[in-house]
Protein backbone atom coordinates (compact mmCIF):
# COMPACT_ATOMS: atom_id res chain seq x y z
CA UNK A 1 0.00 0.00 0.00
CA UNK A 2 0.96 3.29 -0.87
CA UNK A 3 2.04 6.12 2.50
CA UNK A 4 4.01 8.76 3.32
CA UNK A 5 6.63 9.00 5.84
CA UNK A 6 7.81 12.10 8.06
CA UNK A 7 11.70 12.05 7.50
CA UNK A 8 14.41 14.73 8.16
CA UNK A 9 15.74 17.20 10.76
CA UNK A 10 13.91 20.75 12.26
CA UNK A 11 12.98 22.89 9.85
CA UNK A 12 13.71 21.01 6.91
CA UNK A 13 10.89 17.93 7.38
CA UNK A 14 9.81 16.41 4.57
CA UNK A 15 7.10 13.74 3.17
CA UNK A 16 8.38 10.75 2.22
CA UNK A 17 6.28 8.68 -0.26
CA UNK A 18 6.80 4.61 1.05
CA UNK A 19 5.33 1.69 -0.18
CA UNK A 20 4.48 -0.86 2.94
CA UNK A 21 2.87 -4.12 3.51
CA UNK A 22 -0.84 -3.89 4.32
CA UNK A 23 -1.19 -3.91 7.94
CA UNK A 24 -3.82 -6.88 8.74
CA UNK A 25 -6.48 -6.33 12.21
CA UNK A 26 -5.62 -8.23 15.13
CA UNK A 27 -8.13 -9.18 17.68
CA UNK A 28 -10.58 -6.15 18.49
CA UNK A 29 -9.13 -4.30 15.73
CA UNK A 30 -10.37 -2.75 12.18
CA UNK A 31 -9.02 -2.17 9.02
CA UNK A 32 -10.01 1.32 7.18
CA UNK A 33 -9.58 1.83 3.32
CA UNK A 34 -8.60 5.60 3.37
CA UNK A 35 -10.82 7.15 1.56
CA UNK A 36 -9.61 10.99 2.77
CA UNK A 37 -7.29 12.84 5.09
CA UNK A 38 -7.22 16.23 5.88
CA UNK A 39 -4.91 18.58 6.79
CA UNK A 40 -4.31 20.62 10.28
CA UNK A 41 -2.05 23.74 11.28
CA UNK A 42 -0.51 20.53 13.60
CA UNK A 43 0.73 19.00 11.06
CA UNK A 44 2.47 21.71 10.08
CA UNK A 45 3.82 22.12 13.18
CA UNK A 46 4.96 18.35 13.33
CA UNK A 47 6.42 18.36 9.84
CA UNK A 48 8.71 21.52 11.47
CA UNK A 49 9.96 19.06 14.08
CA UNK A 50 11.01 16.28 11.84
CA UNK A 51 13.55 14.89 13.58
CA UNK A 52 12.36 14.68 17.18
CA UNK A 53 12.17 11.41 19.11
CA UNK A 54 9.27 9.29 17.22
CA UNK A 55 8.81 11.35 14.25
CA UNK A 56 10.77 10.53 11.56
CA UNK A 57 9.50 7.13 10.02
CA UNK A 58 5.60 7.82 11.59
CA UNK A 59 2.57 8.67 9.57
CA UNK A 60 1.54 11.93 9.51
CA UNK A 61 -1.93 13.48 10.05
CA UNK A 62 -4.83 12.55 12.75
CA UNK A 63 -7.56 13.14 10.44
CA UNK A 64 -8.91 10.65 7.93
CA UNK A 65 -12.28 8.82 6.76
CA UNK A 66 -12.79 5.91 5.11
CA UNK A 67 -14.82 2.20 4.65
CA UNK A 68 -14.42 -1.12 6.89
CA UNK A 69 -12.65 -3.30 4.95
CA UNK A 70 -11.57 -5.74 7.02
CA UNK A 71 -12.38 -6.94 10.88
CA UNK A 72 -10.07 -8.70 13.32
CA UNK A 73 -12.04 -11.11 15.66
CA UNK A 74 -14.19 -9.91 18.36
CA UNK A 75 -15.13 -6.99 16.88
CA UNK A 76 -19.20 -6.51 17.04
CA UNK A 77 -19.78 -2.69 16.52
CA UNK A 78 -18.33 -2.81 12.49
CA UNK A 79 -19.01 -4.62 9.06
CA UNK A 80 -16.88 -4.29 6.33
CA UNK A 81 -18.52 -1.51 4.01
CA UNK A 82 -18.87 0.35 7.03
CA UNK A 83 -18.19 4.15 6.66
CA UNK A 84 -16.18 5.52 9.30
CA UNK A 85 -13.55 8.43 10.70
CA UNK A 86 -10.61 7.69 13.19
CA UNK A 87 -11.11 9.46 16.49
CA UNK A 88 -8.04 12.06 16.94
CA UNK A 89 -6.56 10.43 20.35
CA UNK A 90 -7.00 6.17 19.55
CA UNK A 91 -7.73 5.66 23.30
CA UNK A 92 -9.77 8.57 24.43
CA UNK A 93 -13.27 7.03 23.54
CA UNK A 94 -15.14 8.65 26.51
CA UNK A 95 -15.10 10.39 29.59
CA UNK A 96 -12.50 12.68 31.29
CA UNK A 97 -9.14 13.19 29.23
CA UNK A 98 -6.68 10.98 30.56
CA UNK A 99 -2.88 12.82 30.17
CA UNK A 100 -1.73 9.00 29.21
CA UNK A 101 -4.33 9.56 25.87
CA UNK A 102 -1.67 12.01 24.57
CA UNK A 103 1.04 9.20 23.28
CA UNK A 104 -2.22 7.59 21.11
CA UNK A 105 -3.00 10.67 19.48
CA UNK A 106 -2.82 9.60 15.85
CA UNK A 107 -0.09 11.00 13.48
CA UNK A 108 2.10 12.19 16.57
CA UNK A 109 5.26 10.95 18.37
CA UNK A 110 4.02 7.90 19.22
CA UNK A 111 1.16 6.83 16.61
CA UNK A 112 1.05 6.38 13.40
CA UNK A 113 -1.80 8.21 11.57
CA UNK A 114 -3.80 8.61 8.66
CA UNK A 115 -1.73 9.16 5.63
CA UNK A 116 -1.94 5.44 4.23
CA UNK A 117 -4.20 3.65 2.23
CA UNK A 118 -5.09 1.38 4.84
CA UNK A 119 -5.16 1.70 8.33
CA UNK A 120 -5.45 -0.38 11.34
CA UNK A 121 -6.76 0.57 14.80
CA UNK A 122 -8.71 -0.73 17.80
CA UNK A 123 -12.64 -0.82 17.16
CA UNK A 124 -13.31 1.82 19.65
CA UNK A 125 -11.15 4.47 18.13
CA UNK A 126 -13.44 4.71 14.86
CA UNK A 127 -17.00 6.80 14.44
CA UNK A 128 -19.83 6.12 11.92
CA UNK A 129 -19.68 8.95 9.15
CA UNK A 130 -22.99 10.67 9.39
CA UNK A 131 -25.03 9.78 5.96
CA UNK A 132 -25.01 13.16 4.74
CA UNK A 133 -21.13 13.52 4.20
CA UNK A 134 -18.61 12.48 2.07
CA UNK A 135 -15.64 11.05 3.04
CA UNK A 136 -13.52 14.28 1.79
CA UNK A 137 -15.95 16.43 4.32
CA UNK A 138 -15.84 13.84 7.14
CA UNK A 139 -12.14 14.05 7.28
CA UNK A 140 -12.32 17.26 8.08
CA UNK A 141 -13.75 16.38 11.69
CA UNK A 142 -11.84 14.45 14.03
CA UNK A 143 -9.57 17.20 15.27
CA UNK A 144 -11.08 20.79 13.77
CA UNK A 145 -14.39 20.02 14.00
CA UNK A 146 -13.93 17.65 17.84
CA UNK A 147 -11.90 20.50 19.47
CA UNK A 148 -14.56 23.24 18.54
CA UNK A 149 -17.56 20.87 20.22
CA UNK A 150 -15.86 19.70 22.62
CA UNK A 151 -14.79 22.76 23.72
CA UNK A 152 -17.66 25.30 22.59
CA UNK A 153 -20.54 23.12 23.34
CA UNK A 154 -19.61 20.25 25.48
CA UNK A 155 -17.66 22.51 27.93
CA UNK A 156 -18.61 25.92 27.24
CA UNK A 157 -22.48 25.38 27.02
CA UNK A 158 -22.52 28.21 24.04
CA UNK A 159 -26.34 28.36 23.31
CA UNK A 160 -29.04 30.42 21.03
CA UNK A 161 -28.80 34.31 22.64
CA UNK A 162 -24.62 33.96 22.78
CA UNK A 163 -22.03 35.31 21.08
CA UNK A 164 -19.11 33.68 19.73
CA UNK A 165 -15.97 35.28 18.80
CA UNK A 166 -13.89 33.43 16.42
CA UNK A 167 -9.83 34.19 15.05
CA UNK A 168 -9.26 33.63 11.15
CA UNK A 169 -10.94 31.58 9.33
CA UNK A 170 -9.27 28.27 8.90
CA UNK A 171 -10.54 24.71 9.63
CA UNK A 172 -11.54 25.21 13.44
CA UNK A 173 -12.38 29.16 12.99
CA UNK A 174 -14.98 28.16 10.42
CA UNK A 175 -16.34 24.99 12.78
CA UNK A 176 -17.13 27.79 15.61
CA UNK A 177 -18.93 29.94 12.68
CA UNK A 178 -21.29 27.05 11.43
CA UNK A 179 -21.65 25.83 14.68
CA UNK A 180 -22.74 29.35 16.01
CA UNK A 181 -24.95 29.77 13.08
CA UNK A 182 -27.23 26.54 13.67
CA UNK A 183 -27.60 27.41 16.96
CA UNK A 184 -28.77 31.05 16.70
CA UNK A 185 -25.91 32.46 18.19
CA UNK A 186 -24.17 35.58 16.88
CA UNK A 187 -20.99 35.61 15.45
CA UNK A 188 -17.74 37.77 14.95
CA UNK A 189 -15.39 36.95 12.65
CA UNK A 190 -11.85 38.42 12.41
CA UNK A 191 -9.79 37.81 9.73
CA UNK A 192 -6.33 39.13 7.54
CA UNK A 193 -9.10 39.26 4.83
CA UNK A 194 -11.92 41.47 3.54
CA UNK A 195 -12.56 38.77 1.11
CA UNK A 196 -12.78 35.91 3.63
CA UNK A 197 -14.78 38.09 5.42
CA UNK A 198 -17.16 38.59 2.80
CA UNK A 199 -16.98 34.97 2.71
CA UNK A 200 -17.43 34.38 6.18
CA UNK A 201 -20.77 36.78 6.27
CA UNK A 202 -22.64 33.94 4.07
CA UNK A 203 -22.21 31.43 6.80
CA UNK A 204 -23.83 33.65 9.38
CA UNK A 205 -20.89 35.73 11.03
CA UNK A 206 -22.52 38.79 11.21
CA UNK A 207 -19.76 41.45 12.70
CA UNK A 208 -16.49 41.19 10.54
CA UNK A 209 -13.37 42.81 11.42
CA UNK A 210 -10.47 43.19 9.48
CA UNK A 211 -7.80 42.54 11.81
CA UNK A 212 -4.68 44.11 9.33
CA UNK A 213 -6.40 47.41 9.09
CA UNK A 214 -7.98 47.03 12.79
CA UNK A 215 -5.27 45.75 14.41
CA UNK A 216 -7.00 46.96 17.84
CA UNK A 217 -9.65 44.49 16.98
CA UNK A 218 -11.29 44.03 20.72
CA UNK A 219 -11.89 47.86 21.18
CA UNK A 220 -14.07 46.54 17.65
CA UNK A 221 -15.30 43.70 19.20
CA UNK A 222 -16.64 45.86 22.19
CA UNK A 223 -18.03 48.68 20.07
CA UNK A 224 -20.14 46.79 17.53
CA UNK A 225 -21.39 44.58 20.86
CA UNK A 226 -22.64 47.56 22.64
CA UNK A 227 -19.77 47.50 26.08
CA UNK A 228 -20.58 43.81 26.39
CA UNK A 229 -18.25 41.92 24.97
CA UNK A 230 -18.41 38.24 23.01
CA UNK A 231 -19.39 35.40 25.93
CA UNK A 232 -17.51 32.96 23.69
CA UNK A 233 -14.16 32.98 22.76
CA UNK A 234 -12.26 30.62 20.29
CA UNK A 235 -8.54 31.81 21.49
CA UNK A 236 -6.55 30.15 18.20
CA UNK A 237 -3.82 32.87 17.99
CA UNK A 238 -1.86 32.29 21.41
CA UNK A 239 0.64 34.86 22.38
CA UNK A 240 -0.34 37.53 19.57
CA UNK A 241 -4.12 37.50 20.46
CA UNK A 242 -4.34 36.73 24.17
CA UNK A 243 -4.55 40.00 25.73
CA UNK A 244 -7.01 40.75 22.81
CA UNK A 245 -9.46 37.60 23.73
CA UNK A 246 -9.13 38.86 27.40
CA UNK A 247 -9.89 42.19 26.58
CA UNK A 248 -13.01 41.30 24.58
CA UNK A 249 -14.91 38.30 27.03
CA UNK A 250 -18.25 39.65 28.25
CA UNK A 251 -18.63 39.47 31.89
CA UNK A 252 -19.15 35.61 33.45
CA UNK A 253 -17.98 34.41 29.52
CA UNK A 254 -15.68 31.89 28.40
CA UNK A 255 -12.88 31.65 26.61
CA UNK A 256 -11.67 28.42 24.81
CA UNK A 257 -8.26 28.41 24.50
CA UNK A 258 -7.08 26.08 21.73
CA UNK A 259 -4.33 27.32 19.49
CA UNK A 260 -1.13 28.95 18.97
CA UNK A 261 -0.95 30.20 15.64
CA UNK A 262 1.04 32.96 16.88
CA UNK A 263 3.33 30.71 18.49
CA UNK A 264 3.66 28.99 22.14
CA UNK A 265 3.37 30.32 25.38
CA UNK A 266 0.79 33.25 26.25
CA UNK A 267 2.09 35.10 29.23
CA UNK A 268 -1.06 37.15 29.57
CA UNK A 269 -2.44 39.06 31.98
CA UNK A 270 -5.17 37.69 33.45
CA UNK A 271 -6.72 39.92 36.30
CA UNK A 272 -9.69 40.41 33.75
CA UNK A 273 -11.19 36.97 33.94
CA UNK A 274 -11.64 38.04 38.31
CA UNK A 275 -12.95 41.57 37.43
CA UNK A 276 -15.27 39.99 34.43
CA UNK A 277 -15.87 36.46 36.50
CA UNK A 278 -14.38 34.94 33.26
CA UNK A 279 -13.53 30.92 32.59
CA UNK A 280 -10.74 29.33 30.53
CA UNK A 281 -11.32 26.20 29.34
CA UNK A 282 -8.41 24.33 28.23
CA UNK A 283 -8.69 21.88 25.27
CA UNK A 284 -7.15 19.16 23.70
CA UNK A 285 -9.04 17.91 20.99
CA UNK A 286 -11.81 15.11 22.47
CA UNK A 287 -13.03 11.74 22.82
CA UNK A 288 -14.81 9.75 20.39
CA UNK A 289 -17.81 9.97 22.17
CA UNK A 290 -17.86 13.96 21.89
CA UNK A 291 -16.98 12.98 17.58
CA UNK A 292 -20.26 10.84 17.79
CA UNK A 293 -22.32 13.66 19.76
CA UNK A 294 -20.69 16.03 17.28
CA UNK A 295 -22.09 14.16 14.28
CA UNK A 296 -25.60 14.03 15.45
CA UNK A 297 -25.78 17.78 15.84
CA UNK A 298 -24.42 18.08 12.04
CA UNK A 299 -26.67 15.54 10.84
CA UNK A 300 -29.45 17.62 11.92
CA UNK A 301 -28.83 20.65 11.38
CA UNK A 302 -27.29 19.25 7.87
CA UNK A 303 -23.75 21.36 8.45
CA UNK A 304 -20.96 20.13 5.59
CA UNK A 305 -17.82 21.23 6.79
CA UNK A 306 -15.82 24.11 4.21
CA UNK A 307 -13.77 21.96 2.06
CA UNK A 308 -11.38 25.01 0.31
CA UNK A 309 -9.23 22.20 -2.10
CA UNK A 310 -8.58 18.53 -2.62
CA UNK A 311 -5.70 17.30 -3.54
CA UNK A 312 -4.45 13.75 -4.88
CA UNK A 313 -2.15 11.31 -2.74
CA UNK A 314 0.59 12.83 -5.29
CA UNK A 315 0.31 15.94 -4.25
CA UNK A 316 0.63 15.99 -0.75
CA UNK A 317 3.41 18.51 -0.34
CA UNK A 318 1.29 21.02 -2.48
CA UNK A 319 -1.75 20.54 -0.09
CA UNK A 320 0.93 20.89 3.06
CA UNK A 321 2.12 24.20 1.27
CA UNK A 322 -1.32 25.45 0.50
CA UNK A 323 -2.25 25.16 4.19
CA UNK A 324 1.25 26.88 5.57
CA UNK A 325 0.42 29.33 2.70
CA UNK A 326 -2.51 30.85 4.89
CA UNK A 327 -4.55 31.35 1.84
CA UNK A 328 -7.59 28.86 2.44
CA UNK A 329 -10.61 29.24 4.04
CA UNK A 330 -11.37 26.47 6.07
CA UNK A 331 -10.13 22.70 4.91
CA UNK A 332 -7.87 21.38 3.09
CA UNK A 333 -7.99 17.73 2.02
CA UNK A 334 -6.23 14.88 0.47
CA UNK A 335 -8.42 12.30 -1.03
CA UNK A 336 -6.70 8.72 -1.94
N1 LIG B 1 -5.95 22.51 21.38
C1 LIG B 1 -6.36 21.69 20.43
O1 LIG B 1 -6.81 20.57 20.68
C2 LIG B 1 -6.33 22.14 19.02
C3 LIG B 1 -7.07 21.47 18.05
C4 LIG B 1 -7.11 21.99 16.76
C5 LIG B 1 -6.37 23.12 16.45
N2 LIG B 1 -5.62 23.71 17.40
C6 LIG B 1 -4.88 24.94 17.12
O2 LIG B 1 -5.83 25.91 16.69
C7 LIG B 1 -5.23 26.79 15.76
C8 LIG B 1 -6.04 26.81 14.48
O3 LIG B 1 -5.90 25.55 13.85
P1 LIG B 1 -6.43 25.32 12.37
O4 LIG B 1 -6.06 23.93 11.98
O5 LIG B 1 -7.83 25.77 12.27
O6 LIG B 1 -5.49 26.35 11.58
P2 LIG B 1 -5.59 26.86 10.09
O7 LIG B 1 -6.72 26.21 9.37
O8 LIG B 1 -4.24 26.73 9.49
O9 LIG B 1 -5.95 28.41 10.28
C9 LIG B 1 -5.08 29.41 9.87
C10 LIG B 1 -5.81 30.74 9.85
O10 LIG B 1 -5.74 31.37 11.12
C11 LIG B 1 -5.84 32.76 10.95
N3 LIG B 1 -4.81 33.47 11.72
C12 LIG B 1 -3.47 33.35 11.63
N4 LIG B 1 -2.87 34.23 12.45
C13 LIG B 1 -3.86 34.93 13.06
C14 LIG B 1 -3.89 35.98 14.01
N5 LIG B 1 -2.78 36.53 14.49
N6 LIG B 1 -5.09 36.45 14.41
C15 LIG B 1 -6.23 35.92 13.94
N7 LIG B 1 -6.27 34.92 13.02
C16 LIG B 1 -5.09 34.43 12.60
C17 LIG B 1 -5.70 33.05 9.46
O11 LIG B 1 -7.02 33.33 8.97
P3 LIG B 1 -7.29 34.61 8.03
O12 LIG B 1 -6.55 34.31 6.76
O13 LIG B 1 -8.75 34.67 7.87
O14 LIG B 1 -6.73 35.81 8.75
C18 LIG B 1 -5.19 31.73 8.91
O15 LIG B 1 -5.61 31.51 7.59
C19 LIG B 1 -3.80 26.29 15.58
O16 LIG B 1 -2.94 26.99 16.44
C20 LIG B 1 -3.87 24.84 16.01
O17 LIG B 1 -2.63 24.34 16.44
C21 LIG B 1 -5.56 23.24 18.67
Amino acid sequence: MKAYHLNGHAGTGRLEPVDLGKPEPANGEVRIRVEAASLNYRDLITLDRAGQTGLNGRVPLSDGAGIVDAIGSNVVQWQVGDRVAASFFRDWVSGPFKSSYVSSSLGGTSTDGMLAEYVVLPATALVAVPPHLSSVEAATLPCAGVTVWHGLITRGGMRKGDTLLVQGTGGVALFGLQFATALGARAIVISSSDEKLARARMLGGSILINYRDTPDWDAAVMKATDGEGASHILELGGPGTYDRSLRSVASGGKIIQIGVLTGFGPKPDLSRLQWENADIIGVTVGSAEHFVAMNSFLTEHAIHPIVERVYGFAEVPEAYAHLRSGSHFGKVVVEF
